[in-house]
């Protein structure tokens, strides 16, 4: 694997995941694989646990991580080819990429979608730039349309809590204030498609996601029938994809609340925000998966970074 910056760049969805186990369960046994190796961590958006796990991943693996909050220390980046410079911009990305690669053996990159061009943001301009002009690998850190570091660490967390062969995993919408990105949904269900799982999404009309992505997933447009025998439920809010950006929809009756979860398991990437997405009694009970999600953050870059660096 040359970079990670997809979900489809898990050849072996089952063997990854029992490796990523394997690695939480001696963290530590890879220290010297990245000794003097630097891993650079690039953020044009907020962060915390991205942030956080990916570097204790690094640290774990015996790299020394370097950060740097690109929108508001570094110069404007230019990504356009062939542009006239005398604007806002004052680096290019051909310059910005092959200067970072001096400094790092991988680099990392979080850049979110503008959610108003979407032809814009499908091109994954920032993240395939870094990819195109960068000389080292280069990994997604949440991008405009994909989060394949959370949707690794979604599978990993689904093994561990399963307790049948196949269970059933539904993927909610539930409302929000904002706009939110698809990022996240896109890569639980490109996830969730590759794993033995019975797999759903629910939602209200209006917000189906692209249909490259969710394929043949059923989608049921009533929750309460798409949670019924539900295992685990995986809820996050998106902004409709057909109207691109907006927000449709912010019925409080999409909210998760105990009583439609019943004896499934919840998970949520985080951060979340209680009583609009989901009540306090589900995030506040032993049925909330959400704590062991975001520690199993650690243990997916973990297991992306060992690769690429195996690979180096
Ligand atoms: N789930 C997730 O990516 O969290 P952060 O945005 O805090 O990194």
């Amino acid at each position: 694997m040359k970079h990670y910056t997809s979900i489809h760049d898990i050849d072996d969805i089952n063997a990854w995941i029992e490796e990523a186990r394997l690695l939480k369960a001696n963290p530590l046994k890879y220290l010297e694989l990245g000794r003097n190796k630097v891993l650079g961590l690039l953020f044009f958006n907020s962060s915390l646990r991205t942030r956080l796990s990916t570097q204790k991943a690094a640290l774990n693996l015996g790299m020394n991580p370097i950060v740097m909050n690109v929108s508001g220390d570094a110069w404007g980046i230019e990504f356009g080819d062939g542009t006239i410079m005398n604007g806002t911009t004052a680096e290019h990305i051909k310059e910005a990429a092959a200067v970072v690669s001096q400094y790092c053996d991988i680099i990392a990159v979080r850049a979110f979608p503008t959610l108003v061009d979407r032809v814009r943001d499908e091109r994954e301009e920032v993240l395939k730039s870094f990819v195109k002009y960068a000389s080292v690998p280069i990994v997604n850190m949440e991008s405009a349309t994909a989060h394949p570091l959370q949707g690794l660490t979604d599978a990993i967390t689904i093994s561990e809590y399963a307790k049948t062969q196949r269970p059933k995993v539904v993927l909610s919408w539930a409302p929000h204030i904002k706009a939110l990105p698809h990022a996240v949904a896109n890569s639980f269900t490109q996830a969730m498609r590759k794993m033995e799982v019975e797999f759903l999404i629910t939602h209200p009309e209006g917000y189906e996601l692209n249909k490259d992505i969710v394929g043949d997933t059923p989608i049921i447009y009533n929750q309460e029938d798409a949670f019924k025998k539900a295992d685990f439920v995986y809820v996050k809010n998106w902004s409709s994809y057909s109207d691109y950006g907006k927000v449709l929809n912010s019925d409080p009756n999409w909210m998760i609340t105990k009583e439609k979860l019943g004896n499934a398991k919840f998970m949520h990437c985080l951060p979340v925000r209680r009583n609009v997405i989901v009540e306090d009694a589900v995030l506040d009970s032993a049925h909330s998966l959400v704590i062991q999600q975001a520690n199993n953050r650690t243990y997916a870059a973990q297991l992306v970074l060992k690769k690429l660096l195996e690979n180096l």
